[in-house]
């Protein structure tokens, strides 16, 4: 009879223990799916601008893959840029933020550039308490969504961050029909597209030197090495005064003189829908592209007088290459492979109803 109480007892406490457990691995799932709702609310919502002009999402929009289409951004002034507008996904393989930092490594951290930077001014977001009143006045429950994320209705700036690098780890792009190919779907790439894959790996044309790993955005030699590897200088531009003053990439960080012109290895996913390319937007096609790294560099560019083949930062791993027309189509058919559909449709990266 005791045994069987005893027994019982402790079947009851193990049963009440593990159902705890459920319930409290439950609730941390519900509030980290409420912190990524609440981040894409935010991620869409004009409130965290001067004047409610711009969302995050004006400048990262979803059917550039998260880019803006644009050769530089706008800000809420309406003023342009000097830079394009970064496409996001697969944030967790990048090892540094935008163009040329090798120091911003923090993805909610990141969010604050857009929200209070003045060189250059994006967002204008002003004081905390200035977006505490924009988002009292939306529409949106935002009491109820921060609630929900956080356990509390305080709106602070450590929440709005967390709930925007939530969402934002949510953008990921392995679907595409070369990740398909690469499972074994013989059939996802035409012969064409395969002939193009084999150029991009090819050591004549090098590609893989920088666009290594699977999100096409390592340096071969910098898995071990300072992230500072990871940038080039790819002969865009040499002016005779050098590198065009109006950005000088890494070198704004290091104030290191080789590091002028030298900006962060981008991945190739998704480049079939997230022109214009390069750092300042300078290349519309794919084709001028791939003609820039043939010839071993540009010249005259975006209306900058000089040769960038000649740049003495240029990376040496740019030499040039002889190619038919036929590589240059097959390597840009190759490219627009890697767009994931997925991530330009999916409802639930989309702006909430
Ligand atoms: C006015 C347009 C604009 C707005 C608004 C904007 N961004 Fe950006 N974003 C950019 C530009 C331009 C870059 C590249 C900046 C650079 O290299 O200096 C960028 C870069 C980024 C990056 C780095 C991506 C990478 O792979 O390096 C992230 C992350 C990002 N933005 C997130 C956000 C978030 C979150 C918001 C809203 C809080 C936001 N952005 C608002 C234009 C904008
Ligand atoms: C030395 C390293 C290196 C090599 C080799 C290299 N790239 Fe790049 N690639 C870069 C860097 C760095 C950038 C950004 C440069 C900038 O904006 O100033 C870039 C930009 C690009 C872009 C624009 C992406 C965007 O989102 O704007 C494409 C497309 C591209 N490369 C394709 C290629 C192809 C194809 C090859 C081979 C023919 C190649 N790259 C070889 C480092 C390299």
């Amino acid at each position: 009879m005791w045994r069987w109480r005893n027994g019982f007892v402790a079947i009851c406490g193990i049963s009440l223990i593990l159902s705890l457990l459920a319930l409290w691995v439950g609730h941390q799932k519900q509030a980290a799916s409420a912190k990524i709702e609440l981040g894409r609310y935010l991620f869409y919502e004009t409130g965290l601008s001067e004047g409610h002009s711009l969302a995050c999402a004006n400048c990262h929009q979803q059917m550039f893959a998260f880019s803006d289409g644009r050769k530089t951004a706008i800000n809420v002034h309406g003023d342009k840029g000097r830079r394009n507008a970064s496409a996001l996904f697969n944030l967790a393989q990048n090892t540094s933020f935008t163009w040329a930092n090798p120091l911003q490594t923090d993805l909610a951290f990141q969010a604050l550039i857009p929200l209070f930077g003045d060189d250059p001014i994006e967002m204008a977001a002003g004081s905390v308490e200035q977006i505490q009143q924009r988002l009292a006045s939306s529409s949106i429950d935002y009491t109820s969504l921060f609630v929900s994320a956080f356990g509390s209705s305080e709106i602070n700036l450590a929440r709005i961050t967390d709930a925007l690098a939530a969402f934002q780890s949510q953008l990921l792009a392995y679907d595409s029909r070369y990740d398909r190919y690469q499972a074994g779907q013989h059939d996802a790439l035409t012969e064409f597209e395969k002939a193009g894959l084999a150029l991009f790996e090819s050591e004549r044309f090098g590609c893989r030197q920088c666009h290594e790993g699977s999100n096409f955005n390592q340096f071969m030699g910098s898995r071990h090495n300072q992230a500072t590897k990871n940038f080039h200088n790819t002969g865009l531009y040499y002016t005779e005064t050098g590198y065009p003053s109006s950005d000088l990439g890494l070198y704004e960080v290091t104030f290191d003189a080789a590091d002028r012109g030298k900006f962060k290895t981008p991945s190739l996913r998704n480049v079939g829908v997230s022109a214009p390319y390069m750092h300042d937007g300078s290349m519309r096609y794919l084709a001028q592209v791939v003609e820039h790294y043939a010839r071993g560099g540009s010249v005259n560019l975006n209306g900058i007088k000089g040769d960038g083949k000649l740049n003495p930062n240029k990376s040496h791993l740019i030499k040039g290459f002889d190619m038919s027309e036929q590589e240059q189509n097959q390597l840009v058919a190759f490219l627009m492979t890697l767009t994931d559909e997925t991530l330009l449709t999916d409802p639930r990266l989309a702006k909430p109803d």
